[in-house]
């Protein structure tokens, strides 16, 4: 049964359909749509599905005779309650929806297993970029040490076009118009979809609870083309990173724009792809990209989870539930350690850098290099680029008020932290 019928829901209906055959062939039993749960029936579709499948009533569509229920419906509720209904009854569900695992997937697993059900979620991250399953089985066998991912394709498109001198604005614009970027882009901007994906693969990578509250989060906004072309200058390309990373007993959890150096295969993750990288102690450094969003991606992963569940169904096995193993606590940021990249912008005369360098010196803060950049001698401005060497954030924070209290500082334009 597929609760949905839009981007991905449509794919998956007619990936159903016209490749039934392949399909039976690798699950060892035919895959036959029972009912198709849509809002509006009305809504003209690209897909003509038999007579009858179609319905907008939910308790009917909940009712249906079936083993396996898809869910690309989207967004929290009722997707959540038609999941827990789904697996209450012992279902198999397969679900694209990364808000739903990262707020509830402690849960639904747990009920999963409960009832003899199970719940596969790879196309949650990463569209069709196979990621969850690695993750669940093909790297099990390691101590995870770091994941880093850019698994945002709205926000690395915008960052992409900006890296070539467009302002955020300009490039947002662009986003929208090629139907990269919602209307209402916040949830990508502001880097909560990026949050919830990143809650979902820190929870497998390190089999703990990381709800997506304790991801710390930056958005993309306060960007300017100026900090791309600093950072090039340095060495560096610009990348909304979601990072999971192992400190001793604890894990760093973040979404934030970062400086990335551009020998770093990160770094060349351009327009809406995605990537993850995984380090593990036996596997090393291990990388995963590709197309982290589309109908025909998303589709590959749903299909594959399908395909799993009817496989499991058809030799009468019984899913092998998910198991949590550790209770790790996040490490507040305060507590991050990293280097920094501070643009500030002066007044233009002499003594500045005495200044600020001494508010980073009395906060412990060791600057690597300075660099004059742009002087405005009409408003006699000029600015600064700072990077630092490895600090404590709480420092670093301490130090950009103090940088920024003095009279001959006009701002702080924008800090980042560096990924090396
Ligand atoms: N689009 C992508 O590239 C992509 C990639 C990875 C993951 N995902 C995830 O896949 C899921 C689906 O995304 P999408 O892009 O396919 O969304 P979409 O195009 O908006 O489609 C949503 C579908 O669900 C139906 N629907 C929504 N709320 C409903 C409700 N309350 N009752 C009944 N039907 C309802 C809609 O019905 P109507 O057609 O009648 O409006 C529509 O068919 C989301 O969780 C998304 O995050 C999407």
């Amino acid at each position: 049964m597929l609760l949905g019928l839009g981007v991905v829901g449509g794919g998956v209906a007619r990936a159903l359909t016209e490749k039934a055959a392949r399909c039976a062939q690798r699950a060892g039993v035919p895959l036959v749509l029972r009912r198709v749960l849509v809002r509006d029936l009305e809504r003209p579709r690209l897909l003509t599905l038999p007579e009858g499948l179609l319905t907008d009533d939910a308790e009917e569509a909940l009712a249906t005779d079936c083993d396996i229920v898809v869910e690309v419906l989207g967004g929290e509720h009722p997707a959540t309650e038609y999941i827990e209904r789904s697996l209450a009854k012992g279902h198999r569900v397969v679900s694209a929806n990364k808000e739903v695992m990262a707020k509830h997937g402690a849960r639904l697993l747990s009920l999963a297993s409960e009832r003899g059900g199970e719940i596969f979620y790879e196309a949650s991250v990463g569209g069709g970029i196979p990621i969850i399953s690695p993750l669940k089985r093909d790297l099990s066998a390691n101590e995870i040490g770091s994941l880093r991912a850019i698994i945002n394709g709205t926000t690395n498109y915008i960052l992409t076009v900006m890296s070539g001198g467009v302002d955020f604005a300009s490039a947002l614009r662009d986003a929208q118009q090629l139907g990269y970027a919602e209307p209402k882009p916040a949830n990508d901007i502001d880097g909560h979809d990026a949050a919830y994906k990143l809650a979902i693969l820190a929870s497998l990578a390190f089999h703990t609870k990381l709800h997506p509250d304790d991801v710390y989060r930056e958005g993309i906004t306060r960007l300017t083309p100026r900090d791309f072309r600093y950072a090039a200058e340095l060495g560096y390309a610009i990348k909304l990173l979601a990072i999971a990373r192992r400190d001793g007993n604890a894990i760093e959890a973040r979404v934030n724009p970062a400086l990335v150096p551009q020998g770093e295969l990160l770094a060349k993750v351009d327009g809406v792809l995605n990537a993850v990288q995984v380090e593990g102690d036996l596997a090393g450094r291990v990388l995963f990209q590709g197309a982290g969003a589309g109908a025909l991606p998303t589709t590959s992963a749903i299909l594959a989870d399908v395909l799993d569940a009817a496989g499991s169904i058809a030799q009468g096995g019984r899913p092998s539930p998910w198991r949590y193993t550790s209770d790790i606590p996040v490490k507040p940021m305060s507590e991050l350690v990293s280097r920094y990249y501070i643009r500030v912008e002066v007044a233009d005369r002499p003594g500045v850098l005495a200044g600020i360098g001494k508010a980073f010196g009395d906060n412990g803060v060791s600057i690597a290099s300075v660099i004059q950049k742009e002087t405005d001698e009409k408003a006699q401005t000029a600015e600064i680029v700072i990077m630092t060497h490895a600090a404590r954030e709480a420092a670093v924070q301490t130090s950009i008020q103090q940088v920024e209290s003095l009279d001959v500082v006009r701002q702080v334009g924008n800090f980042l932290r560096v990924e090396d």
